[in-house]
Order: structure tokens, then sequence, then C-alpha cells
């Protein structure tokens, strides 16, 4: 009897020294610095650079598109929701200048892919919110952008 009871000792004190090692092991230095996360994430969020510039930084060079999106349907998409973080072309436009990679509305395969990104149909959009149906075998001959200004869509 005395025997079996000083086995679980062993294995309890087992299990309780095997737990703080792996925690000592497992949870990073600075975790619970500020709260139940780790204090050094912080420091590391604050570093990364800014990849958005904001519609109002385009006011200076874009005065026309800037003019013209104020004004209409699509005034509260940001300018970026459409071209893309664009920060980097904002320090420095000429390094920029005909970079189709950053510039989102030509990196979709046709205009109609592009607006339909957000304008497609959907039951999970609210119904106020402007959606359609475009046939897979029209999107080619379909151009949005013979009729639809996308900074004034509907003038
Ligand atoms: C310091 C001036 C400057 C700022 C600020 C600036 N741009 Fe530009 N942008 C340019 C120049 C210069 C070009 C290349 C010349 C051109 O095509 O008009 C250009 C080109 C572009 C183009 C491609 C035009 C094309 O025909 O290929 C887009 C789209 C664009 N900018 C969007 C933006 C957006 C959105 C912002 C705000 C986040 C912005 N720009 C801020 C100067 C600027
Ligand atoms: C709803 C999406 C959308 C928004 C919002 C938007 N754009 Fe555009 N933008 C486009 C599309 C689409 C084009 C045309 C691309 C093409 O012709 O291939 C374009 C073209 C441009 C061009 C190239 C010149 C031209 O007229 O073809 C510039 C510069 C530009 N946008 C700047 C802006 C700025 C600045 C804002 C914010 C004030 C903005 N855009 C907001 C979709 C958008
Ligand atoms: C990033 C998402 C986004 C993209 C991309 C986009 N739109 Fe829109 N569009 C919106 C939002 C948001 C509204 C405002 C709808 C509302 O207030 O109900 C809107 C409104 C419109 C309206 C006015 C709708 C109405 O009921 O009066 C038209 C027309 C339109 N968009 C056409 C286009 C065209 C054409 C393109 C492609 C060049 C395009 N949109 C790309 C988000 C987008
Ligand atoms: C031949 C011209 C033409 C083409 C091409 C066209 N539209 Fe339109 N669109 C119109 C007209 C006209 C209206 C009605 C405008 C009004 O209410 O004043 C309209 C209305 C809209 C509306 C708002 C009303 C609605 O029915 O929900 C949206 C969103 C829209 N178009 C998106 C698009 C998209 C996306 C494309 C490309 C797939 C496109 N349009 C292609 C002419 C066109």
């Amino acid at each position: 009897m005395r025997k079996f009871s000083s086995r679980i000792l062993i294995i309890y004190a087992t299990i309780f020294i095997t737990f703080f090692i792996i925690k000592s092991l497992a949870v990073p230095a600075t975790f619970g610095e500020f709260g139940w996360y780790r204090g050094e994430s912080v420091k590391e969020v604050a570093n990364t650079s800014q990849k958005f510039a904001g519609a109002n930084q385009c006011f200076d060079c874009h005065v026309e598109e800037y003019a013209l999106w104020t004004v209409g349907e699509h005034k509260n998409v940001r300018c970026e929701s459409c071209h893309g973080a664009l920060k980097a072309h904002v320090l420095d436009p000429e390094k920029y200048e005909g970079n189709g990679e950053y510039l989102s509305p030509r990196a979709y395969p046709t205009i109609v892919d592009f607006c339909l990104s957000c304008h497609n149909r959907s039951t999970s959009k609210p119904e106020s919110f402007s959606q359609m149906t475009v046939p897979h075998a029209h999107e080619e001959y379909w151009d949005c952008l013979q009729c639809h200004n996308p900074h004034n869509p509907i003038e």
C-alpha cells in the first residue's frame, strides 16, 4: 500500500516538473509584460512600414480624379481600395510610373472582373447595394468604363 502511494507521488511530481520545463521553453520571454500577449509584439507592429497613404495625399497630384471622386457615388470607396496601397507611389511617383503591379484595376483580367469584385450579386450583400450578374460570355465584350467613369460612375 505504501509503495503504491509513493509511486503516485512520483508520477505527479514528474508531470508537474515536465509541465514547468515545457512552459519555460514554450512561453516567449516578454509574454505577459503588458497583458495576455507577447510584449515584444507591440514593438514589432509599430516598426512595420506604412503601406497606405490615404486619399487626401492623392489630391496634390491627381486633382481631376479627386474632384470627380468627392462628388460621385464612389466617394466612400477610398482611392487605395481600388488602386492598391500606394505609399511608395506617393513618396516616389516617377519610380512607380506605369508599374501595373500596384494599380489594381489593371491587375484584373478585364475591367468587368474588377468592377464585379465589388458589384457581383451575392445574397450576403444588403439589397440596397447595387449588384449584378454579368453572363460569363459577355465579359470580354463589356467595357464598364465606356459608360461609367470609375471616379464618378453616374455623372
Ligand atoms: C507627388 C505626386 C503624386 C502623388 C501624391 C500621387 N501620385 Fe499618382 N501619379 C503621379 C505621377 C507623376 C504619375 C505618372 C504620370 C501619369 O500617368 O499621370 C502617377 C500615376 C498614377 C496612376 C496611373 C496613371 C496611369 O495612367 O497609369 C494612378 C492610378 C495613380 N497615380 C494613383 C494615385 C493615387 C491613388 C494616389 C494617392 C494615394 C496618388 N496617385 C498620389 C504623381 C502622384
Ligand atoms: C471604384 C474604384 C476606383 C476608385 C475609388 C478610384 N479609382 Fe482611380 N481608376 C479606377 C479605374 C478603373 C481606372 C481606369 C484604369 C484604366 O483606364 O485602365 C482609374 C484610373 C485612375 C488614374 C489614371 C488616369 C485615368 O483617368 O485613367 C488615376 C491617376 C487615378 N485613377 C487616381 C485616382 C484617385 C486619386 C482616386 C481617389 C481620389 C481614385 N483614382 C479612386 C478606379 C478607381
Ligand atoms: C472597392 C469596391 C468597389 C469597386 C471595385 C467598384 N465599386 Fe462601384 N460602388 C461601390 C460602393 C461602395 C458604391 C456605393 C453603393 C451604395 O452606396 O449603395 C458603389 C456605387 C456604384 C454606382 C452607383 C450605384 C447606384 O446605385 O447609384 C455605380 C454605377 C458603380 N458603383 C459602378 C462601378 C463600376 C463601373 C466599377 C468598375 C469600374 C465599380 N463600380 C467598381 C464599390 C465599388
Ligand atoms: C452601354 C453603357 C453601359 C455599360 C457598358 C455599363 N453600364 Fe452600368 N449603367 C448604365 C446606365 C445608363 C445606367 C443607369 C444610370 C442611371 O441610373 O442614371 C447604369 C447603371 C449601373 C449601376 C447602378 C444601377 C444598378 O442597376 O444597379 C451599376 C452598379 C452599374 N451600372 C455598373 C456597371 C458595371 C459593373 C458595368 C460593367 C460590367 C456596366 N455598368 C456597364 C450604362 C452602362
